[in-house]
Order: C-alpha cells, then sequence, then structure tokens
C-alpha cells in the first residue's frame, strides 16, 4: 500500500457516498488517519468494533461474515488458519462499508503448531533468551497461520499451586515473572507489532488472578495494595513497558470490585498512573457476569460499568451490541466513552498493521500450506533445545543418572507414552502426532543399543468422576484414556517388567488436563493408583527414577524420601520426550531450577518463599517454642524455589563488595567467584537475593533482583558480578511511594534461595 493511503479512495470500492466529503489523509499520521476515520463511523459501526466473538460454538461460520460485512464484528478468536480468516477479512476489508480490517486472535501461549514447555517450565529455564525465542517462534507461526493478536503472556503470580492455572504462568516471584514478561512480549512482538511476522501481546489476567482465595479457580482475591504494589502488580506493567499492546482485564474481582468495571484498576492505574495506550479486552463472558458478581442488575447495567471502567473489547459477550445503542441514546452512556473504546480498537489494528494491508498475516490463497499441520512449519530444534533447558533434577542419589545407554530400562507409568499430555494445556493449535512421548524419546536415543520395556502400570486415576470431569473439559476428543484392565493387571505387568531391568524410570504425575483453566485441586498429591504403582516399583529394590509432570508444585514427600533420582519436566511440550531422554541419558546436563516453592503438604499454601518477616519466626530444631510453625509437619519447603541439580558440582564464594556503603544513586557491585568443580560441563543459575535489614514497614526475608544463568566447563571458574543500584533496594511504602530507605541491607547470592552466601552494605 502507498504511502498516502487515502480513505477516499478506499470509500470508491464501498459505498460511493460514504466518504463524499473526506478528505485524503496519509495512514502515517495514525491519530488524524484514525480520527478521520472514526467520524465516517455510526453509531452501531462504533459499536461493532467492540465486539471480539469466538469462532465456533457461539455462531455458525455464515452468520459471522454476514456480520462482519455488516460491521457488527471487530475481531474473531479461535479460528487458526489462513483458509479460515481469509473470508472473515474479506467480509470486512472487502465487504463492509468502511473496510475496516478484522483482526484475528488466539491463545498462542506456549507456542503454537511447536509446542514449547508450559510456562511454568519456561520459567525453569531462568534463561531469557530461550524464552524470547519461544515468543519468537510462536509468532512466525502464529502469523503463518493468519493470527494478529495472541491473549498472552499470562503472567499472574501464583502463589497457590492448588490453583490449576498455576501451570500457565512463570511462577511465584515478581522479579522472576517480569523478566519473562517482558522477554515474551520482545519475542511475540519482534522489532515491531506491526511486522507480518509479528503477533500482538495482550498480557493477562489484569489483575490479581492468581491470587485468588484458596487457590479456587474465579474466586475473589483481597489484597493489601502495598502486596499489589509490591509483589502481584510487577509483571503486568513490565508487559506493558515492554510495548504489550493489549490487556486482557481479569474475571476476579479485587477489594470487593470486578476487575472488569473497577474504574480504579482501568482508569486510574492502567491508564493514568502506567500510561498504557493500547486496547483492553474482557476476558470471556466477563461483562455478562458482573451480574452474576452482583454489582449490575441487569445486562445494560452491566454493559455501562464496564464501558465506563474502559473494557474496550468485550470477549463472547453480547452485552456491548446489545445495551450500548440504548445506553447512548439515553445519555447515560457518553459517546465519548465509545469512542475512547473504538479508539483503542482501531489504533491496535493499527499497529498489527492491518490498515497498511488487512492480509498481511493471511496472505495470498495461492500460498497457503498445502498441509497445515505438516512436519516443515515446525521448529523442533528450538522446541528441543528450551525443553532441555526447562528439566529440573531434583534428586539425584549415588549418581543415578545419567543414564546408561545399555541393559534394560523398564520404562512404567501412565504419563509415559501419551502424546495429548506431553504438550500441556493450552496447545490446541499443536498437532499431538507430532508430540514425542517419553517412550519415543527413550527409544530414539537408544537406537539398537540397550532394551526399552514398557508397561503402562497404571490409568492417571482411578477415580470415575475426575476422569469424566478432565474428559468434560475438552470437546475434540477424551484428554485422558482409560485402559480397561483392571489396576491390578496392569501393576502386575509393571512389576514384572521392572523385575528384568537394571533400572526402572516411572513417568507419573497429572493428565494435562488437571492443571488447566477450572483444574483447581484441594490435594497435591500424586493420584492414589500411581503412588500405589511406585511403591510396588520400589518394593522390586531396582534403582527409581522417577519422571514427573504436572503443571503445579505436588505433594512429593514419599517420592523425595524413595526415588533414587527424580527429573521435574512439567509438560515440556512437542520435543518433550526427546529432551527428557537428553537429560536422562546426560547427553544435556540439567540446569533448570525451580520458579515455584514446592510445598511438603497443602496446608502450608502459601508457601512462597518472599514471604514477610515475622516477630516470631520458626526456629529449626525448636519445636514447641512458640514461634511461627506447624507442629505436624515438617516446617519449610520440601523443595524452595531456585532450587535444581546438575550433574556436576559447582561452588560459590563468599560475597565480595565494591563498598559497605552505597549513595543515592550510586551502586555497589557484588561479586562472588563460580567454580564447577565436578567432571562434567555445566550451566547454572546464579542468584541475587536482597535483604532490607530494617525499614519502616515490614519486608520480605528476601527478594530475588536478580541472576545470571552461566555456563562452566569442568574445573572452570567465572567471577559473576551484580550492580546492585537504589532501583534494586525500594519498595512500596504505605502511602505506595516507590522509596528506598537508608540503613542496611544484605546482599544473598547463592545457587537457589536457601543456600547462599551474605554481606551487607549501608544505604546513605
Ligand atoms: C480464559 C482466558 C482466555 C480466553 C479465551 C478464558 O476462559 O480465562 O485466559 O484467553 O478464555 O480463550
Amino acid at each position: 500500500m502507498n504511502k498516502l493511503y487515502v480513505l477516499a479512495l478506499s470509500a470508491s470500492l464501498a459505498s460511493p457516498l460514504a466518504f463524499a466529503d473526506t478528505k485524503p489523509v496519509s495512514i502515517d499520521n495514525k491519530p488524524a488517519f484514525i480520527a478521520s476515520l472514526m467520524k465516517q463511523m455510526t453509531l452501531d459501526e462504533k459499536i461493532g468494533q467492540l465486539r471480539l466473538i469466538s469462532i465456533g460454538p457461539e455462531m455458525p461460520a455464515k452468520e459471522i461474515v454476514k456480520e462482519i460485512a455488516a460491521g457488527r464484528i471487530g475481531g474473531t478468536f479461535n479460528s487458526v488458519t489462513r483458509a479460515e480468516n481469509r473470508p472473515l477479512q474479506d467480509a470486512a476489508a472487502k465487504n463492509s462499508r468502511l473496510k475496516i480490517p478484522m483482526f484475528f486472535a488466539y491463545d498462542v501461549i506456549h507456542g503454537h503448531r511447536t509446542i514449547f514447555p508450559i510456562s511454568l517450565g519456561l520459567a525453569s529455564s531462568w534463561d531469557m533468551q530461550a524464552v524470547e525465542r519461544v515468543g519468537r517462534v510462536s509468532a512466525i507461526e502464529a502469523s503463518a497461520d493468519g493470527l494478529d493478536m495472541t491473549f498472552g503472556p499470562m503472567v499472574d503470580i501464583a502463589r497457590d499451586p492448588r490453583w490449576g492455572r498455576t501451570s500457565e504462568g512463570f511462577g511465584e516471584d515478581p522479579h522472576l515473572v517480569s523478566e519473562a514478561a517482558r522477554a515474551t512480549v520482545r519475542g511475540l512482538q519482534g522489532k515491531s507489532a506491526s511486522a507480518p511476522d509479528s503477533i500482538m501481546a495482550s498480557v493477562k489476567h489484569f489483575a490479581l488472578y492468581g491470587a485468588i482465595e484458596g487457590g479456587r479457580d474465579y474466586n475473589t482475591v483481597d489484597m493489601s495494595p502495598m502486596r499489589m504494589y509490591q509483589d502481584y502488580l510487577p509483571p503486568y506493567r513490565a508487559a506493558i513497558d515492554a510495548g504489550a499492546g493489549g490487556v486482557m482485564v481479569a474475571l476476579n474481582s479485587i477489594n470487593g470490585v470486578p476487575a472488569s468495571s473497577n474504574m480504579w484498576l482501568m482508569q486510574d492505574l492502567l491508564r493514568k498512573d502506567w500510561g498504557f495506550k493500547g486496547v483492553t479486552v474482557s476476558d470471556h463472558g466477563a461483562i455478562t457476569e458482573l451480574m452474576r458478581h452482583g454489582v449490575a442488575k441487569d445486562n445494560r447495567e452491566a454493559a455501562k460499568l464496564a464501558i465506563k471502567a474502559g473494557i474496550d473489547m468485550s470477549m463472547a459477550d453480547t452485552s456491548y451490541g446489545a445495551e450500548l445503542p440504548g445506553l447512548v441514546k439515553s445519555g447515560e452512556v457518553n459517546i465519548k466513552d465509545i469512542d475512547n473504546a473504538v479508539r483503542e480498537v482501531l489504533g491496535a489494528k493499527y499497529d498489527m498493521g492491518l490498515f497498511h494491508d488487512p492480509y498481511r498475516r493471511i496472505g495470498k490463497a495461492s500460498d497457503d500450506p498445502a498441509e497445515t499441520n505438516a512436519e516443515s512449519r515446525l521448529h523442533r530444534d528450538d522446541a528441543r533445545d528450551v525443553a532441555r533447558k526447562s528439566l529440573v533434577l531434583l534428586e539425584n542419589r549415588n549418581q543415578t543418572l545419567p543414564l546408561k545407554k545399555g541393559g534394560t530400562i523398564a520404562l512404567v507409568g501412565p504419563l509415559a507414552d501419551t502424546q495429548i499430555d506431553v504438550m500441556g494445556s493450552w496447545s490446541a493449535a499443536g498437532f499431538l502426532k507430532q508430540s514425542v512421548t517419553v517412550r519415543q524419546g527413550l527409544q530414539n536415543a537408544l537406537g539398537q543399543q540397550g532394551r526399552l520395556i514398557y508397561a503402562r502400570g497404571s490409568n492417571i486415576t482411578e477415580d470415575k468422576k475426575i476422569v469424566e470431569y478432565l474428559n468434560y473439559l475438552n470437546w475434540d476428543a477424551p484428554e485422558v484414556v482409560q485402559d480397561p484392565r483392571l489396576q491390578v493387571e496392569m501393576l502386575e505387568e509393571a512389576v514384572k517388567a521392572a523385575q528384568q531391568a537394571d533400572v526402572i524410570v516411572a513417568a507419573v504425575g497429572e493428565s494435562r488436563g488437571m492443571s488447566h483453566e477450572s483444574s483447581s485441586r484441594v490435594s497435591l498429591d500424586l493420584p492414589a493408583n500411581q503412588r500405589v504403582l511406585l511403591e510396588a516399583l520400589k518394593a522390586t529394590g531396582k534403582p527409581l527414577v522417577i519422571v514427573l509432570m504436572n503443571g503445579r508444585p505436588l505433594n512429593l514427600t514419599w517420592a523425595q524420601a524413595n526415588a533414587d533420582a527424580m527429573l521435574e519436566t512439567w509438560f515440556p511440550g512437542t520435543e518433550g520426550g526427546n529432551a527428557i531422554a537428553d537429560v536422562l541419558f546426560g547427553d544435556y546436563n540439567p540446569s533448570g531450577k525451580l520458579p515455584i516453592t514446592f510445598p511438603r503438604s497443602v496446608g502450608q499454601i502459601p508457601s512462597y518463599y518472599n514471604h514477610l518477616r515475622l516477630g516470631r519466626p520458626f526456629t529449626p530444631g525448636k519445636p514447641g517454642n512458640y514461634t511461627s510453625q506447624y507442629f505436624d509437619e515438617e516446617n519449610g519447603p520440601l523443595y524452595h524455589f531456585g532450587y535444581g541439580l546438575s550433574y556436576t558440582d559447582f561452588t560459590v564464594s563468599d560475597v565480595t563488595l565494591s563498598s559497605q556503603t552505597m549513595q543515592r544513586k550510586g551502586s555497589v557491585d557484588a561479586s562472588v567467584r563460580v567454580k564447577n568443580t565436578g567432571q562434567r560441563d555445566g550451566a547454572t543459575v546464579v542468584q541475587l537475593y536482597i535483604r532490607d535489614v530494617a525499614a519502616s514497614v515490614v519486608r520480605p526475608v528476601k527478594e530475588l533482583k536478580d541472576f545470571r544463568k552461566i555456563m562452566l566447563k569442568a574445573g572452570e571458574e567465572q567471577v559473576v558480578r551484580f550492580k546492585i543500584d537504589e532501583d534494586k533496594l525500594k519498595f512500596f511504602n504505605p502511602k505506595l511511594q516507590n522509596v528506598a530507605e537508608a540503613g542496611a541491607f544484605d546482599v544473598q547470592i547463592g545457587l537457589d534461595s536457601q543456600n547462599v552466601k551474605q554481606a551487607s552494605f549501608d544505604l546513605k
């Protein structure tokens, strides 16, 4: 399209009357271009732009085309091929009166056609280049399918693993999640969201969705402003500062006001304080849900509250279309409120490059891929590399791992050979036949060497109600396929396999649907039948390697005590099985670290590492002394934040500070010497924590402020230096000012959050 996009020119393709008195406007002048377009729009056309509709059960395709041509839909989601999207774009860009292009969105959360590890796994890599690469590859693949926008990254801080959507985010820590948020936005949007191989990010779920009470999905959030600002809001802000063009609004209420009608959240914080300039999108049906929250008596009031709060687009919701015309007519809603929303929607379309070329991602029909799921469209090397980095070695007694490629391996467990689970939830554009299971991965690695005996050993669960629930969640195919054999038959087969083997690899955990939206659990245990399987395997006396798949911290106390080795693989994606084999056989030395605390029991939740200091903190070894503890369980987590083993050993020297004092606006360098003292090359994550020794309010025991992933050859050492400036010492005080207070600070550096070396300095 040439530089001078003339609305009058496009008018010649539409109704000749539409632009009768329109002056030429340069497409390079975004505000003027959009203002000029808005002048041409009827109220109905404006309201039409605010409607984001799901392709699928909501409306048959034919009807959607008609609605689009009538100017009553602004964008759609859930259509994921160029061929599906083209007729919809034709309806808008060729057949509607004003030819305003549509945009096409989808939940591209951890890959598109190629599925990468779930976000919790990505965070475990602590490798932000890898996270950015995932975003980039996702954008390349999604844009090649005609998509313009994703509802991601999902950056809700999760401190309660009962919440099924823990799997979808990057863990419990504000700093790590913020870094991952930035990296993802950079990857998705590339140099510009308008590039044909970029897609626009819309960060979600704004805000605080991860803090729902009790980890029960869609529950309420009640939180002090200090905690919000300090711990939960930074990741959304990070994504926005990185340029995310969109924000998806959360389903929950915050201190009594639903996010979708929350003026403070949407106006004061997002628009005024943070200066967000992009488009806001409601979550699925959230505007109508304002009635169920009990803040709107009817749909009319719901629409009014949402548009006034600043919800630009309503997702899968008819209240805007049905109610806004009447509300404007009666004067209850000002046309300015509508215009503000329309401006943002058109602005986002502009930023996606769609006014320049509505087909920039859909392309020409003649260029459509012959086969959507063609192998050639995948990025397997990237997927395998990132998946290897996301695996966390939790235990390795007597150097059980790496395994030798030889001898006999018994591979057992309900997750050993299931292609659907490897991909994790929110991976619907992934083609499950292309994902590599643990069984396939081990077989690929072994080739002709050694022998692999497989036995399923158990179902995911024998609880029929749970199976029914999990299968209800998916309308395409059953999520969980039950082996019709009796539990005891499967068990016997598995034990027989184990008896013939030199080592047992047991792939156990959750099916992917167990860690998903609307999949909250009261228990973090492995399902009982899987535990029975592990106990029977253990009883054979053969070395037991547990390979876990799960989307949340599980209660692993039995496994921790009984496994000879244990590898956390989350849901590792398309190349999962190969990546797992790489680590099990030592072709890759594991380097992942936990981005979330693993408690010993559900009763300890919340169990995050960066909790506030207490007047009576728990004193190890002194059970009855009136300190903060549970008397019926060992205190502290099972695996702490930042933890993860390697096949090599590292040492960390004492911390050297460049100065004992720091001036305002100055900085102090903190350095350690990290040495690989083992026999193998390996990577590790050096983590910097800071503790405010005494402040005007209670501060956390420590907070992650920086980290560096380094690669060291066997015997090699490296000095790792962190620059600490005033920003790293700041916190939000009761007036919500971001301040650093004078006084002492402890600097802790280590390879996890607990085993650290410490030094201190004073801020003047
Ligand atoms: C989820 C969102 C998602 C949307 C569209 C909702 O149920 O909460 O995260 O983006 O559906 O699929």
